[in-house]
């Protein structure tokens, strides 16, 4: 079982440790699996409500092209980068830069370890949303197709400190459970099946979107690229959102890289798990921008988007009620799958680095990401006045996380395998079908990738 090609010596890893007596690290049951698990980290709320929202706020078509240009080059690029260092390794983040190249590239692993962790304070934020909207859902109290009403109902919700709170620690408290319980089983069956049915409701949800009277407005404005209201910014939002709809620049891909069989095809799939992350965006846009444009809903709105158009487009269905339960079920699933994938690289840190007890970790991750993540939830309500560079502190904590953190993980990871250890990566994809990707890969890693990271940093900061 064990595929340590570097170091047999090496500690096991911690996700295998509760599944398995043995000491040799675990490895998915199929590459299935591990693409299904990667995928289930990248499709969450990235692209039910993060997606939607931003596009929302930068100009629709326009935005969503140079987001799948990011995904194409940059992003199935780093995909595979992180994956190749994970397969390398069989460690987290890391040891595994250590391992490869000594103490100075372990800091790299400890910011994007960081990151991971404050992505993770205000996912659980908008993870707390989800609960919240999957009881009011269950009691009904959510369907109405008055969209005054749906505003003012989330503001008051999240502005709530008691209420959003609960939320957030009900959110954290499944996540810890997940991970503590060992993620590896229960991972790659739920992805088996939550995934597609998200799929499948989400279409179910477009059809009905899409008959609404005004929706193709919303329609053309999603798919028509107007390139003149493209600004430095929306150009880094949207770098920033194929990162973070990825998972990627946190080493979220390099810990589920280490449990790849050996003879797992990583370019194929790097490609699969993008397809499926941007396929998911594009899907929740088609769903949500009809709506917003048929409800007469201003389309930057902001954060709440998601959770203002679908109970309207619930109310307006046969069957709603049970519609509107089963989608905040599937987003609560796709969430925690998401969320997880954070929680675990930090306390396969701990474990990894100071060899901590497994428990001991996942209570202190628990209790740090609670204090980091409750002034971000406070600041939609009573904290709302605290401003920094003239951001919200939930907003803060997402520009900086995922439009400057993630990129420079990014950057790091591509100078790394594209220079650092290209023979050893090279290595990797010998005898697989994709030998003609293999000059191209390093073009992306060591040419496109710094010159967009730089370029759009430069235009836009
Ligand atoms: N991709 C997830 C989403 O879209 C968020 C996420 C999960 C993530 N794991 C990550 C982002 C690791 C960066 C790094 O909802």
């Amino acid at each position: 079982m064990s595929h340590l090609p570097i170091s047999p010596a090496a500690p096991a890893a911690p996700a295998a440790q509760s599944t398995s007596e043995e000491a040799s690290r675990a490895t998915w049951g199929s590459r299935l699996g591990f693409v299904l698990a990667a995928a289930g980290s990248a499709v969450g709320l990235g692209a039910v409500w993060k997606f939607p929202y931003v596009v929302g706020q930068h100009g629709g078509g326009a935005f969503l092209a140079v987001y799948l240009a990011c995904v194409l080059t940059l992003g199935v690029a780093l995909l595979l980068a992180e994956m190749t260092i994970g397969r390398l390794t069989g460690q987290s983040i890391t040891t595994a830069l250590r391992m490869l190249s000594g103490r100075g590239w372990a800091w790299v692993g400890r910011v994007a370890t960081f990151n991971a962790f404050a992505i993770l304070s205000f996912y659980v934020v908008v993870g707390g949303w989800t609960v919240a909207y999957l009881l009011r859902a269950l009691t009904g109290t959510v369907l109405t197709h008055d969209t005054a009403t749906l505003v003012s109902e989330f503001s008051a919700f999240t502005a709530n400190p008691v209420a959003s709170l609960t939320s957030m620690g009900a959110f954290l408290g499944l996540t810890a459970l997940i991970v503590a319980a060992g993620v590896q089983k229960g991972i790659e069956r739920a992805g088996k099946w939550l995934m597609p049915a998200l799929f499948l409701l989400m279409l179910m949800l477009i059809a009905r979107a899409l008959t609404l009277p005004g929706a193709m407005a919303g329609v053309a404005w999603f798919l028509t690229p107007d390139f003149s209201v493209i600004s430095g910014g929306t150009l880094l939002e949207a770098l920033g959102l194929a990162f973070f709809s990825l998972s990627l620049g946190a080493g979220m891909i390099v810990v589920y890289g280490s449990y790849l069989p050996k003879d797992a095809r990583l370019a194929g799939s790097a490609v699969w798990v993008a397809t499926l992350a941007t396929l998911a965006c594009f899907l929740a846009g088609l769903m949500i921008l009809p709506a917003v444009f048929a409800f007469g809903v201003a389309p930057n709105a902001g954060p709440g988007l998601t959770f203002i158009t679908m109970p309207a487009i619930f109310a307006q269905m046969p069957f709603g009620h049970i519609v509107a339960v089963a989608f905040f079920l599937l987003l609560l699933f796709a969430a925690l799958t998401s969320s997880v994938s954070l929680f675990e690289p930090v306390t396969a840190f701990l474990i990894d680095e100071y060899q901590w007890r497994r428990s001991t970790a996942v209570i202190a991750v628990l209790v740090g990401t609670f204090l980091f993540g409750a002034p971000a939830a406070l600041s939609f309500g009573v904290w709302s006045d605290v401003r920094l560079f003239d951001r919200t502190i939930f907003d803060l904590m997402d520009y900086v996380t995922i439009n400057l953190l993630m990129p420079a993980g990014g950057l790091c990871v591509a100078f790394f395998v594209g220079a650092r250890i290209w023979p050893k990566a090279r290595a990797v994809l010998e005898g697989s079908r994709a030998q003609w990707f293999v000059p191209l890969w390093r073009v992306l890693l060591l040419v496109l990738t710094p010159v967009a990271i730089f370029g759009v940093w430069y235009h836009s900061l």
